[in-house]
């Protein structure tokens, strides 16, 4: 077994790292503050290659792996959970989707500008009565021959006002339940397509979320994806490979606020030396180090599995689980190490802990993973 990198990942790693640095740090409090978009640096990120990373060259993609994606996702999120989120939407659940279900239209019409960030991708499957029980679509697509025509809301979408291209799940024959469901590509400017209100969120305040109504919006057939009836089944595989990127995520929350901790606890002094000196300080950074280096183990194997053409929606399920968790308990300690100073904003840890809370809820949440994991060992 062998647990190093190539030095083609420590490449990728480094200049993800050192694009967080020197473009994402800068501002990062204040776009929080302001629910600011960091459309710029989004744009930088897709022009460095950051937004399509493993879809094929052939569409303007990086063609990496999902290893190198993960590695990635862990460096920008340490800085910034808001643009690293914009990331794993548009690389995991709308590139791959399409690339892998997609037709040779389709391909070369949508994803060749999602790869490249002249375009920016949303995934549209959530709605007000349909989070966690996602088969009960109530947003409709009724076919009309050559087109459908698309009613319904969807909430809390990620990219919702900053997005060009929507995948969007909608209900075709209710009688025949999930297998009636469709997934179709629409475009923002289409009639009847309207941006609903943003979100004003706990956490990752930088990404933009909204709600979004359909109203008799035509959806050319050809924008359909996959056969009549695949959507939810799409819904799902597509899901397996976000919930990997959202695990590298929460990683990345919670080794960023790891690494300020320890530098916080070696320059901070109480009782005649620095922090890190008394126990009660070592040991949580002990904890956090032990907790962090197992999630990163879930992490890389679920993407190994994924590059290795195993079925990754066991590993996926527990590196999600596992890490989101993790994101939450060490961001809290992180704080703590920080006493007062990591309840002021200019510290950056209270932000990370805001931001660790999501990934126990999007992309399918903690209970959701269990199920996941459950149905899969039981079913062995
Ligand atoms: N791959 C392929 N097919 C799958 C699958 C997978 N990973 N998981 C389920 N399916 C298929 C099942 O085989 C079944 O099909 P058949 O009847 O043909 O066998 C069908 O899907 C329905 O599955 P279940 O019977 O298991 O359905 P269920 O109602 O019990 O629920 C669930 C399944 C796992 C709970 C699912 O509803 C789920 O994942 N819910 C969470 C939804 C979610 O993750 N939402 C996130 C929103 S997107 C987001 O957050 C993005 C963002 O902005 C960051």
């Amino acid at each position: 077994m062998d647990f190093k990198l190539t030095e083609e990942h420590i490449m990728i790693r480094d200049a993800a790292r050192d694009f967080a640095k020197s473009e994402l740090l800068p501002g990062v409090i204040e776009r929080d503050e302001k629910q600011e978009f960091p459309k710029e640096q989004v744009k930088k990120m897709g022009e460095l290659g950051f937004l399509g990373m493993m879809a094929s060259p052939e569409y303007g993609g990086g063609g990496m792996d999902t290893v190198s994606y993960v590695l990635a996702m862990e460096e920008i999120s340490k800085i910034d959970a808001s643009a690293s989120v914009v990331m794993s939407v548009n690389n995991s659940l709308v590139c791959w989707g399409l690339e892998t279900f997609g037709s040779a239209e389709q391909k070369q019409k949508y994803l060749s500008k999602l790869t490249t960030g002249e375009a920016l991708g949303a995934f549209c499957l959530s709605e007000p009565e349909a989070g966690s029980d996602a088969t009960s679509q109530k947003t409709t697509a009724i076919d009309q021959g050559d087109h459908y025509i698309l009613n319904g809301t969807k909430n809390w979408i990620t990219n919702g006002n900053s997005a060009d291209f929507y995948i969007v799940i909608a209900q075709t024959h209710r009688e025949k339940k999930h297998k009636g469901i469709n997934a179709f590509i629409v475009e923002k400017d289409w009639e009847g397509f309207e941006v609903g209100p943003k979100e004003n969120k706990l956490g990752i305040r930088g990404s933009d979320t909204h709600s979004l109504n359909f109203n008799d919006v035509k959806v050319p057939k050809e924008n359909r994806i996959g056969e009549d009836g695949f959507g939810f089944k799409f819904a799902m595989k597509t899901l397996s490979g976000g919930r990997i990127g959202i695990a590298a995520q929460a990683l990345g929350i919670a080794s960023g606020a790891y690494e300020l901790a320890k530098n916080y606890s070696k320059q901070r002094k109480a009782f005649g030396t620095e922090i890190c000196n008394h126990q009660a300080i070592a040991f949580k950074l002990a904890d956090m180090h032990t907790n962090i280096e197992a999630a990163r183990h879930l992490v890389m194997k679920a993407a190994w599995d994924k590059d290795n053409g195993n079925n990754y929606d066991l590993s996926g399920a527990m590196a999600k689980l596992f890490a989101s968790k993790t994101a939450m308990e060490v961001t809290v300690e992180a704080v703590q190490v920080h006493g007062g100073n990591g309840y002021v904003k200019e510290y950056h840890v209270e932000r990370l802990m805001r931001d660790a809370k999501i990934t126990q809820i999007y992309e399918g949440t903690s209970e959701i993973q269990k199920i996941v994991i459950s149905r899969s060992v039981l079913h062995d």
